[in-house]
């Protein structure tokens, strides 16, 4: 019989119990019920709402199922239909009676609140140390590479030259904002359910403060109703992995770009690469666009719980059900991607001749030639005219403006001089912007310093928890 049998005079329909059972998603979370049921026992028993023996008896009945289910001699069954009454049904089944008094005070509703938060704030902490390995990486690469000129784009043209290293604090700089909003929404997932019951509270006298201190939740929830129908926490974390995989799938569509025969800025190491079936010569960057694909199936759990949620009345509905699977399945993405993305980055190989080349074609030094006229007094948009005209020389010429003869350039105008030659050298361009967050190497390494002093703050801060 059902656990909540009693009202029914027939058992459910193999199709009612097939489609409303959720132990093959939900399952996973035995580790949190299990813990989580333990404090309740705990408190149930402090309080005097069960005795200090059933406390006992039902505490160790507990953690032998935790045991046995990670034996693998204990196996869930669709009949039960959740993790919960799955877990509770071994309960009863091992001590009877007593194991029928743990459910006091507390719904399947409040209980489920309780292990999806306990789940995320493991798996967040997971993610969290990944991130911090990515960025660990990030800052190596970008202090090696702080003089490495490439040309740095926009619209995908050529536009004026950067250093791979500033490039890759571009990175380091969206993943400081993606840690600190993980941070922020772990904030909110901290918060302890239990108590909130079915949805009005409980009339046992619990106490929820002890049940949040032995789970280590950093606050109590506020409302019962609130408490069993927020799945707000859930909808920021896949908007914040949405977020992430947003950030991940730019870098990984450069990084495809770069691994072409017309860019040939990156080489991905074999073993993170991948042959074709038919074409012997290829070698396909596969993670890298896995990892662009799949930014998309995040976007959809996001959406997907923003769909299920958006028409609920309060408060619990069964529609709720529906919500771990597409959390887990972003979880699972973004700790999957992380962990490819991190040794493909790491063992990748940057063809810094090759950036450099392309840095000095393409009039990526048009800028300076009419900052060089600025200082010498012209307006910037006549010098902004004077180059273009410059430009479209070197155009029909085929020569770059590097190549234009000294009387040619006075025709130009007269203000220019000998020094323009080397004024507008790459590296000069590149290391002339010296201002606040600019890409001159002495910047870019100065940026890699205080982000590593940065990053080492947080992971003491993150050891002391
Ligand atoms: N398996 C359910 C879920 O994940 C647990 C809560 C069930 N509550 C209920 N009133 N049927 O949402």
């Amino acid at each position: 019989m059902k656990l909540w049998g009693g009202r029914f005079t027939k058992d459910s329909n193999r199709l009612t119990e097939e489609f409303n059972s959720s132990i093959a998603i939900d399952g996973r979370m035995y580790k949190q019920d299990i813990m989580g049921s333990i404090a309740h026992a705990d408190m149930l028993g402090k309080q005097g709402i069960i005795t200090p023996r059933e406390k006992e008896c039902i505490i160790n009945a507990l953690e032998e199922i935790l045991r046995e289910l990670e034996a693998g001699r204990l196996i869930f069954t669709e009949a039960a239909e959740d993790v919960h009454m799955n877990i509770e049904t071994f309960l009863i089944d091992k001590i009877g009676e007593t194991g029928k008094k743990l459910h006091t005070g507390r719904s399947r509703n409040d209980q489920v609140a309780l292990d999806i938060r306990m789940y995320m704030r493991e798996e967040i902490k997971k993610i969290y140390f990944l991130l911090l390995d990515l960025m660990e990486t990030i800052l190596a690469l970008a202090y090696e590479h702080a003089e490495t000129i490439m040309p740095g784009y926009t619209h995908l043209q050529k536009a004026q030259p950067i250093s791979l290293g500033h490039y890759l604090m571009a990175y380091f700089e969206m993943l400081r904002r993606d840690l600190e909003r993980l941070n922020d929404c772990y904030k909110r997932i901290n918060y302890m359910p239990l108590g909130a019951g079915a949805l009005a509270g409980t009339g046992f006298d619990l106490d929820r403060e002890y049940v949040k201190e032995a789970l280590n939740f950093e606050c109590i929830t506020r409302n019962s109703l609130d408490a069993v129908s927020d799945r707000d926490f859930a909808i920021e974390f896949c908007s914040w992995a949405s977020i992430l995989m947003m950030h991940l799938s730019r870098w990984t569509e450069e990084i495809v770009l770069w691994s072409t025969e017309e860019f040939a800025f990156i080489e991905l190491d074999d073993a993170y690469t991948t042959g074709s079936s038919i074409m012997p010569q290829k070698k396909n960057p596969d993670l890298a666009e896995l990892i662009r694909g799949k930014t998309g199936r995040v976007y959809g759990d996001l959406i997907n719980l923003l769909v299920i949620m958006k028409g609920l009345p309060l408060a619990y509905n069964k529609d709720m059900q529906e919500d771990k699977e597409a959390l887990f399945d972003a979880v699972d993405t973004v700790n999957k991607c992380l962990t490819v993305f991190i040794p493909m980055l790491k063992t990748a190989s940057f063809h810094a001749e090759n950036m450099s080349n392309a840095a000095e074609q393409g009039f990526t030094n048009a800028t300076d030639f009419a900052d060089y006229l600025v200082n010498k007094g012209v307006a910037f948009r006549t010098a902004h005219e004077i180059v273009g005209q410059a430009v479209l020389y070197c155009l029909q010429r085929n020569i770059s403006l590097n190549d234009i003869e000294l009387q040619v350039y006075k025709e130009f105008s007269s203000l220019i001089e000998e020094d323009i030659y080397k004024y507008i050298e790459t590296k000069e361009c590149l290391d002339r912007r010296k201002v606040a967050g600019g890409t001159a190497s002495f910047n870019v390494i100065k940026a890699v310093k205080d982000s590593k002093l940065w990053l080492k703050e947080l992971q003491k801060k993150y050891d002391e928890i």
